[in-house]
């Protein structure tokens, strides 16, 4: 008998309307167009607007984009998985207002939290559970309201992150497609160069926490630039190795979408034409948990069933890792 796999048998995804270009930015703080994209490849990102509106609405709009298109019954859908460092309130899941929401009145469903690495951990997760056999429709959502933790006067967080929202469907798959591998570490000695101080159970919010702009994202930038650059293409490059993959073999290089420059330097170390790495960078900036299954869902027309698909990711933690997968459909 074959092993079941766990292959993505659709995508969705959604970005808010509202497009904060470079030349806004210039507005706010003391940076320019030419500054943020040869620094970063960013030239705008997409900005939730509107009053009580949490990443939760991000993630309903993807999920239901998916439902759409695959003409799913959301009753199917038996485990929902919300990847996100924003999620609606610290203690209600997020993702249980989500499944409620679309109408998965039979999931239940929780939120998975590892910075930007939330949706690639969050796809050995969804993958696990599907090879146990246990379950045979796993919902993983990769959502982030990053606007709600910017603090829109610190030019060197502002000019990065955006809001947004992916989704991926997990089934099982009896022809050898889906995840095949993969390679996921950690080090809490990052801790200190990506954080939000406050909020947390180590300080809580106070008046001086608000006063102290402890609420906001901080990030040693150049720091975890050095850290992102080896990390992503040393678990790349140990995935192809150890699945005998050659830069020919690989069809898709879908890397977090943090720095333009940290992307080539995945690449040029997998040896990969810029022609086979997913990017969006451009318009969307770094979304946190939404940068793999927007890449996903902005690419899906362009993927053929058999292709090889690299991930690699690396977020605050630190967390990183890449993942192998077998295309397992033509759309
Ligand atoms: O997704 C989670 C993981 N996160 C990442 O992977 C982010 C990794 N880090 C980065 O992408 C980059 O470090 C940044 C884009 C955040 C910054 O780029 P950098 O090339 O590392 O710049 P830097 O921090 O070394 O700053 C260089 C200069 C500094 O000026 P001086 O000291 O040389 O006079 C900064 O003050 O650029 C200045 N600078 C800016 N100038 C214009 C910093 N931010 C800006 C800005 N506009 N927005």
């Amino acid at each position: 008998m074959s092993k079941t796999t766990a292959a993505i048998t659709a995508v969705g995804s959604y970005v808010p309307d509202f497009v904060m270009t470079n030349k806004i930015l210039e507005t706010l703080v003391d940076t320019n167009d030419e500054w943020i994209t040869t620094r970063t490849g960013i030239k705008e990102r997409r900005i939730l607007k509107g009053e009580g509106l949490g990443t939760s609405y991000l993630a309903i709009k993807a999920a239901e984009q998916l439902l759409e298109k695959r003409k799913l019954d959301p009753k199917e859908i038996e485990l929902i998985i919300v990847a996100t460092a924003t999620p609606d309130m610290m203690v209600a899941a997020t993702a249980a207002y989500v499944a409620s929401e679309i109408g998965a009145t039979n999931a239940f469903a929780y939120d998975l939290q590892a910075a930007c690495s939330s949706f690639l951990y969050g796809m050995s997760t969804a993958a696990s559970y599907i090879e146990s056999g246990r379950y045979k429709k796993v919902l993983l959502i990769g959502a982030d309201k990053m606007s709600s933790i910017i603090d829109y006067t610190d030019r060197t967080t502002c000019i990065i992150f955006g809001d947004g929202a992916g989704a991926a469907l997990f089934e099982p798959n009896n022809e050898g497609l889906g995840l095949q591998d993969e390679y996921l570490r950690s080090d809490g000695v990052g801790r200190n160069f990506l954080k939000m101080d406050a909020g947390g159970s180590l300080l809580p919010a106070s008046e001086e926490t608000v006063k102290n702009r402890q609420h906001f994202i901080y990030q040693d930038g150049k720091s975890v630039f050095k850290f992102a650059v080896t990390n992503m293409a040393d678990s790349a490059a140990k995935i192809m190795e150890r699945n005998n993959l050659s830069h020919n073999d690989v069809s898709w290089l879908v890397p977090h979408q943090a720095n333009k420059r940290i992307i080539d330097a995945t690449s040029n170390r997998m040896g990969l034409d810029d022609s086979k790495v997913m990017m969006n960078i451009q318009r969307y900036g770094n979304t946190t948990s939404a940068t793999l299954p927007l890449l996903l869902s902005d690419y899906e027309s362009q993927l053929k069933k058999g292709d090889n698909l690299v991930f690699a990711a690396f977020g605050g933690g630190f967390t990183w890792g890449s993942i192998y997968l077998k295309w397992a459909y033509n759309s």
